[in-house]
């Protein structure tokens, strides 16, 4: 009891330094590096508000992380003036498909034994961090990462797919008003292809369907989905296979802010999964912290170079082994 007494203690004297002045020129600051313009005083002042109250939630997070209570830090980025409703309703977009009767064709990865460690950046099966802007369409970077990592597994050829492709032309989902990776790699299949990234580029709003096969850059044979809220099955096809689309609840503003670390909240809430986001390996750290390697798709000014190291094997964190799908090339 004591002792978090102290804890609040410094927690509150170490805040003190952000006084008015300081805060101010740090907000200068901010607005010019995000180009920021507001339509008058009263915008400026909600978002200015709303920057705030993040920047002393950063602080407050960081100066706990550093009397060790967290296993990882946040940091200001390009989001610091939205609140983690509007993140969520604005950059997420994962909707899972009413009575979806989920097909666990899972073919038997039989792996003996793990390796400790397997990251696919390092393979030569990951593009590069997309912005998704303000379009609910995780859902179809998080597709098209799939895709691309058995493009390259399967041809050696690492290209950006086309997530507009899907946003346009997945007509069981919503486009930027969201929808579901294997309503995606079902179209693929049935669309016969799926066009470059630079055949069809983003656009980050609705748009009609401009599929055209001369684009096309990759195919799929079908999708198979990993056992629901299995970490190990995971683990499994991610190392047997390549990618992993994934879901995960991405409302909180420590996922927000998350800058390096290994990320776990226990608020997370694996009951609310909105946001869909690719699994490209794993690892465990030198403590022994056991983390899935996660990318986003919010640009690479968020996070660690647009990746989150999430805690795994710690209870499912934020539904990450819920709604995990890879596609067949
Ligand atoms: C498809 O692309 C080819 C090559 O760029 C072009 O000649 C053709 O007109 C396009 N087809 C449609 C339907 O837009």
């Amino acid at each position: 009891m004591l002792q978090g007494v102290c804890v609040l203690l410094l927690a509150a004297s170490a805040l003190s330094h952000l006084d008015e002045a300081f805060l101010d020129s740090q907000w200068e600051e901010w607005k010019i590096t995000h180009r920021r313009e507001y339509n008058g005083l009263d915008e400026e002042g909600i978002r200015r508000a709303i920057w705030e109250k993040n920047t002393r939630m950063i602080e407050a997070h960081n100066q706990e992380a550093a009397l060790g209570m967290h296993s990882y830090e946040l940091g200001m980025n390009h989001l610091g003036d939205m609140t983690s409703e509007e993140v969520s309703e604005k950059m997420t977009g994962l909707q899972v498909p009413m009575n979806s009767e989920r097909s666990f064709t899972s073919p038997d990865h039989t792996v003996s034994k793990l390796p400790k460690s397997i990251d696919y950046r390092k393979k030569g099966m990951v593009t590069a961090v997309k912005d998704q802007g303000s379009c609910g369409s995780c859902w179809a970077f998080s597709s098209a990462g799939a895709l691309e990592g058995q493009l390259a597994k399967t041809t050696g050829k690492l290209l950006d797919l086309s997530p507009q492709n899907l946003v346009d032309c997945v007509t069981e989902n919503n486009g930027c008003g969201g929808g579901y990776m294997t309503n995606a790699f079902k179209y693929v299949q049935e669309n016969e292809g799926i066009d470059s990234d630079e055949a069809y580029p983003y656009a980050g709003e609705d748009q009609p369907c401009r599929y055209n096969s001369s684009g096309r850059a990759a195919e799929c044979k079908g999708y198979i989905e990993v056992p629901v809220g299995d970490e190990q099955a995971l683990a499994k096809a991610v190392y047997k296979v390549g990618p992993i689309s994934v879901g995960i609840d991405a409302a909180l503003g420590t996922f927000q802010f998350y800058q390096k670390g290994i990320y776990y909240d226990r608020n997370c809430n694996k009951e609310d999964i909105n946001h869909a986001v690719l699994a490209v390996g794993f690892g465990v750290n030198s403590k022994g912290m056991k983390y899935w390697i996660v990318k986003n798709s919010w640009s690479d000014k968020w996070g660690k170079q647009g990746y989150v190291l999430m805690a795994r094997n710690r209870g499912n964190l934020c539904g990450i082994a819920n709604l995990a799908s890879y596609p067949i090339m």
